[in-house]
């Protein structure tokens, strides 16, 4: 661990063509190029450089089993599985064979494509499900059975692999094999599953699997898991047809009749990983790959992005006049988001005009240079703009120049808390990712419409943003995406700006504080400390509700290509790992 300090002073950047607001714009959070870090964060990690290849993931361990594959040959989609299984062992919260995800993949002669692995709602499932008879949302979409979605990340990491992989399958899951049958859990991994002590300890394959006499694993325990282990040995030897029909299958058919879930064998049979048509966007001369529905984020960051390329330059970052600009463009995506957006296989959506040049152009002449534009009203609001992180994210490039983008997720720390008997993993609560009542806030206090109402079959709405940016000679730059439930759109959108805007170098824009705005709750959140006390008042003066979260927002995990090789940056807020060769 380090501290960062910041012993840095405050500078003036020159703004660029946007008007200033009406109120004296305080100091920009720069100095010399660089954001400033409030002193007090304590920050983790070191962006490593390498000349061949790179992986970036949320945990040491993992990125280490994705780096050995690729130096026995394996390309970016091998090295991508591996490190996917490998989370499932060392990053319970988040990995994820119980849950479901995305990958953005660019080969390095350029095609590019787009995996959907998400979750489906099991074929009972209602509209209503989740209300209770005075029709307010329950739990039962967070914890517990009823709260998970027919899982996806087996199926589609096996297509993946299928299409694109080098390396035999069973090489890819032998290093999470090795770590379920032993590995020593760190302190930050201690700390996750302390936080989510009483969940767990609801559950008893949880408790037998996560707790120590009912407390976490202390920092050091060799941790073994043994039904994990034969579970990734089941999958190794029969890829997934043991999960979707076999031995696997009957231990999450008899865990959901044990618990009063929904997914039935017919659920597990009929899911499919399917791939989908990557949102192609572009931004001042740059292309960006990303995630298209059932997930959000790469129509709702293409609106962002859209929005502010209007403007010959933005200002400098951190001023008031910055805030407020990139907050109003996420306003206005965020509304779109939770309007149109849905299942593509259920939904009619108008990807095309949402997505226009001249759109944004529309959205950008509403904004008010000088005032806050308030949220149309509508039910519900309230809720949190939560900060759960507990989606992950991992960036690979291989040393052929393939690049994979996977952000992966069972929604909620700890997913709904259910680990299936007998199989030694976690189910996720993705259910909850549905608008379970159109109107009203989900965990992430986003109010969402029909478009994402709960039905039997259908994938629930995602804000997962997978992105793959090309320079503009359309060679590859960056790989990037972060967890963190709606702040993942804003801040992969962040990070692009702060490389492509304010020419900061990728460890800089990774470790800069973010803000997030998702229409509703109408707040600008921020970081603790990442904003001036002057920047805050003068947004508040200009009609922004400015709320400071009390942790951080987002766990990046980024690749960048420099003249010196490629740059790998695990989020400096949280214990990851680059590793690169
Ligand atoms: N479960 C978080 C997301 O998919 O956006």
């Amino acid at each position: 661990m380090r501290k960062l300090s910041a012993a840095l002073m405050l500078l003036t950047i020159a703004c660029g063509k946007p008007p200033s607001p009406e109120h004296p714009t305080p100091a920009a959070r720069v100095v010399r190029g660089r954001p400033v870090i409030p002193s007090t964060w304590t920050l983790t990690s070191r962006p490593v450089t390498a000349p061949h290849a790179m992986v970036v993931s949320a945990h040491p361990l993992a990125s280490q089993a994705g780096v050995d594959i690729l130096k026995q040959g394996g390309n970016a989609i091998d090295a991508a599985v591996a490190v996917a299984f490998a989370l499932e062992v060392v990053l319970p919260d988040a990995g994820n064979i119980g849950g479901g995800g995305f990958i953005v993949h660019r080969t390095a002669s350029g095609e590019v494509t787009a995996l959907d692995y998400r979750e489906a709602a099991p074929a009972a499932a209602t509209h209503d499900m989740y209300l209770d008879s005075a029709g307010n949302p329950t739990d039962k979409s967070v914890v517990g059975h009823l709260a998970s979605g027919v899982p996806g990340s087996v199926a589609g990491l096996y297509e993946a692999w299928k299409k694109y992989g080098s390396l035999p399958w069973a090489a890819l899951v032998a290093p999470a094999i090795r770590l379920a049958q032993g590995h020593v859990i760190d302190s930050a991994r201690s700390r996750d599953i302390a936080s989510d002590r009483e969940l767990l300890a609801q559950f008893p394959a949880s408790r037998a699997q996560f707790l120590v006499h009912d407390s976490a694993p202390p920092p050091g325990t060799m941790w073994r898991q043994p039904d994990l282990a034969r579970t990734l040995q089941l999958i190794s030897d029969s890829g997934p047809d043991v999960f979707y029909r076999g031995q696997i299958a009957d231990l999450i058919v008899a865990e959901m009749q044990r618990g009063g879930g929904l997914i039935t064998k017919d659920d597990l049979r009929n899911y499919r990983a399917k791939w989908r048509t990557p949102i192609r966007l572009s931004y001042r001369g740059h292309t960006i790959y990303s995630m298209p529905p059932p997930s959000s984020g790469g129509v709702t960051m293409g609106e962002i992005l859209n929005i502010l390329e209007g403007y010959d330059t933005l200002p400098a970052f951190g001023t008031t006049a910055y805030v407020h600009l990139v907050t109003e463009a996420m306003r206005r995506a965020f509304i779109d988001r939770n309007r149109w957006l849905g299942d593509p296989d259920v939904v009619d959506m108008p990807l095309e005009r949402l997505l226009s040049k001249s759109y944004a152009a529309t959205l950008r002449a509403q904004i008010d240079p000088k005032h806050a534009t308030p949220t149309p009203p509508q039910s519900g609001g309230g809720g949190g703009g939560g900060e759960a992180m507990q989606t992950t994210h991992y960036s690979v490039v291989d040393a052929m120049g393939n690049a994979a983008a996977v952000t992966t997720t069972l929604n909620g720390g700890f997913g709904s808390g259910v680990t299936v008997t007998g199989a030694g993993f976690l189910l996720n609560n993705e259910m909850d990712d549905f608008a379970t009542a159109p109107g009203k806030p989900n965990m992430y206090g986003l109010v969402q419409g029909e478009a994402n109402a709960v039905a039997g079959g259908k994938r629930m709405l995602s804000a997962m943003t997978p992105s793959i940016v090309l320079d503009t000679a359309g060679n590859l730059q960056m790989v990037v995406g972060t967890p963190g439930g709606p702040t993942i759109i804003t801040g992969v959108a962040q990070v692009i700006l702060n490389v492509l805007d304010q020419n900061m170098s990728l460890p800089d824009a990774v470790a800069a504080p973010r803000i997030h705005h998702q229409a509703l709750p109408d707040q600008t959140y921020y970081e603790r400390g990442g904003l001036s006390d002057a920047t805050v008042r003068a947004l508040q003066a200009m009609g922004h509700k400015m709320e400071q979260r009390r942790g951080h927002s987002g766990i990046i995990a980024a690749i960048q290509k420099t003249a010196g090789g490629w740059v790998g940056v695990a989020d400096p807020r949280y214990a990851g790992g680059a590793l690169g060769y």
